[in-house]
């Protein structure tokens, strides 16, 4: 009898003290500590048909930024109340009025807090970093803070490999002993507060290095006939240099034209490179390769040479129509601009739609085209390279001749009228010869006629005579 007055109790009282369950709000706490600013979502549900409506709390009128809506699921209505930008601490009531005419309601306390961190970064050769995380929060009552473990990831430090190394001080900081690069990241500090069921967790960062190498380097320029040129970059910062490469244009020295030119001191990484040439002028890199850094630092030097541009094989002979084009191949680092003269005016290529400029071996306006070429443009051609970073350019002509389309021709047609001339005078005077040759025969036949006969007469008779004499 009395275990079933003691049961009766506790069934009254279980359903006295969950009649709530009507409506629920997750998470399924009574106080929560929210990071200001931040987001957070609540949802309300009930299993009773009804209207779910929220009360939250306001300063001024002002709440913190939600977004709020309604749906069914499973046969439940639910509420969830987005909070995007967590500013306005206190209770947070969801409300259902059922069909029935019920009013049910359950509360979750929103506490806002405040972080104050330091999140250092990691530097080679420290002795040791320390992460803290302190937090201050909305309610009067003083903040007690019961315990702090610090995790990375999902792991307890005191879990981690290097377990010895991480250590909590006095006011809850972690302290990182020898740190190595391989520590940097995200850690979080779990706190749990007295008097709040789940603990606030602080995600404090232990930072990338930003490594400033200051390096100091060369200043190598080509020069004619230089023995050679020497290229350096130095590092002040006290890091053991494991290995340092060379590169040019991403290209391994070794991988360059005659790389037995090229030489790198073991002592202190200084590439030479023996008789330079113009083209050996560029951006070189130095990469660099540090004990405990895992990744390369390079360094970039650059190996300058004045504009030079390279002469033109020879004048152009053109014929009108043809097209023209002009080739200005350039040296030199950094880069010139190169520009175009035609006796000694810059060649405007807006005013004319036949010419045409492009880019040759990566220098803009280095092929000069000109179509439908007419006598106008005949003239001295001037490729002017200017290098802004030496003050200084170089200037290449070329002589350019156009020709009537009939050029060609023209010797040809002349030897043709020569020969027709010649042949002409030849033919006339062949012709007059034979004319007087002629009329001096008929001449001479009609004077010396008889005696012509007689001669014959005679020789026929010697002739006829002679055998019989
Ligand atoms: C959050 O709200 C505060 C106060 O209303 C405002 O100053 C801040 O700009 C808001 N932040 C964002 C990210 O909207
Ligand atoms: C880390 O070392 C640098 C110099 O190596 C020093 O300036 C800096 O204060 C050190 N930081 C810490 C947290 O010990
Ligand atoms: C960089 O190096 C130069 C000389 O090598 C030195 O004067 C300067 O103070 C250095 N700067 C830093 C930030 O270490
Ligand atoms: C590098 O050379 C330029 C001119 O050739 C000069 O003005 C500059 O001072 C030089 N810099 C160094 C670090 O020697
Ligand atoms: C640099 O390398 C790129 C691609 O590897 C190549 O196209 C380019 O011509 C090279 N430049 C020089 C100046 O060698
Ligand atoms: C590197 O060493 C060579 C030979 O010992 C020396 O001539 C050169 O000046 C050095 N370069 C630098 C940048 O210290
Ligand atoms: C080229 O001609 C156009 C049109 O007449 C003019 O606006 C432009 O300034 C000229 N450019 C040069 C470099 O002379
Ligand atoms: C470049 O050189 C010219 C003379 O060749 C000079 O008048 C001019 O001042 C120089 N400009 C600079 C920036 O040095």
């Amino acid at each position: 009898m009395a275990l079933f007055v003691q049961l009766t109790i506790l069934a009254l009282f279980v359903t006295l003290s969950y009649g709530n369950l009507e409506v629920s709000i997750t998470p399924d706490v009574n106080e929560l500590l929210i990071k200001g600013e931040s987001a957070q979502v609540l949802k309300c549900s009930s299993s009773e048909s009804g209207t779910l409506t929220w009360s939250y709390p306001k300063v001024n009128g002002v709440s913190s930024d939600h977004l709020e809506k309604t749906i069914s699921e499973n046969g439940q209505r639910r509420s969830i109340f987005e909070i995007t930008n967590f500013t306005v601490p206190g209770e947070m009531h969801c409300e259902i009025n059922t069909d029935g005419g019920n009013t049910y309601t359950d509360t979750i306390k929103l506490i806002l807090v405040e972080e104050r961190k330091v999140e250092p970064t990691y530097q080679y050769g420290n002795k040791s970093a320390i992460l803290s995380c302190s937090i201050a929060w909305s309610e009067s009552k003083p903040l007690s803070i019961e315990k702090v473990t610090w995790m990375r990831g999902d792991k307890a430090v005191s879990a981690l490999p290097e377990s010895g190394r991480f250590q909590t001080d006095s006011s809850n900081s972690l302290v990182i002993d020898d740190p190595k690069r391989g520590d940097i990241g995200l850690y979080t500090a779990v706190m749990k507060v007295k008097g709040v069921q789940t603990p606030y967790k602080c995600e404090v960062s232990f930072k990338e290095e930003k490594l400033d190498l200051n390096f100091s380097k060369s200043n190598a320029t080509y020069v004619e006939k230089m023995e050679y040129a020497a290229l350096s970059c130095t590092t002040n910062i006290g890091l053991e240099i494991k290995n340092v490469e060379w590169l040019k244009n991403d290209t391994h020295i070794s991988k360059l034209e005659n790389p037995d030119r090229f030489k790198v001191n073991p002592e202190n990484y200084t590439l030479s490179i023996d008789s330079p040439k113009r083209e050996d002028a560029g951006l070189y890199i130095a990469r660099f390769t540090f004990e405990g850094l895992p990744e390369p630092h390079d360094c970039q030097v650059k190996f300058k040479c004045p504009p030079y541009v390279m002469d033109f094989t020879k004048s152009k002979n053109l014929i009108e129509k043809d097209k023209m084009e002009l080739q200005c191949r350039v040296l030199g680092f950094p880069k010139a601009v190169v520009t175009w003269l035609k006796d000694d005016v810059p060649l405007n290529v807006s005013l004319d739609e036949r010419i045409e400029l492009h880019t040759l071996d990566g220098y803009k306006n280095a092929r000069l085209v000109i179509k439908n070429i007419e006598f106008s443009d005949e003239g001295e051609y001037a490729c002017h390279a200017f290098s802004s970073s030496f003050n200084q350019s170089d200037t290449k002509t070329i002589t350019v001749r156009v020709k009537d389309k009939l050029a060609a021709l023209w010797p040809f047609l002349g030897i043709v009228c020569e020969v027709i001339i010649l042949c002409t005078i030849i033919f006339i005077y062949e012709k007059r010869r034979n004319k007087r040759a002629e009329q001096e025969e008929n001449k001479a036949q009609e004077a010396d006629g008889p005696s012509m006969e007689k001669k014959d007469g005679l020789r026929h008779r010697g002739n006829s005579g002679n055998p019989g004499a």
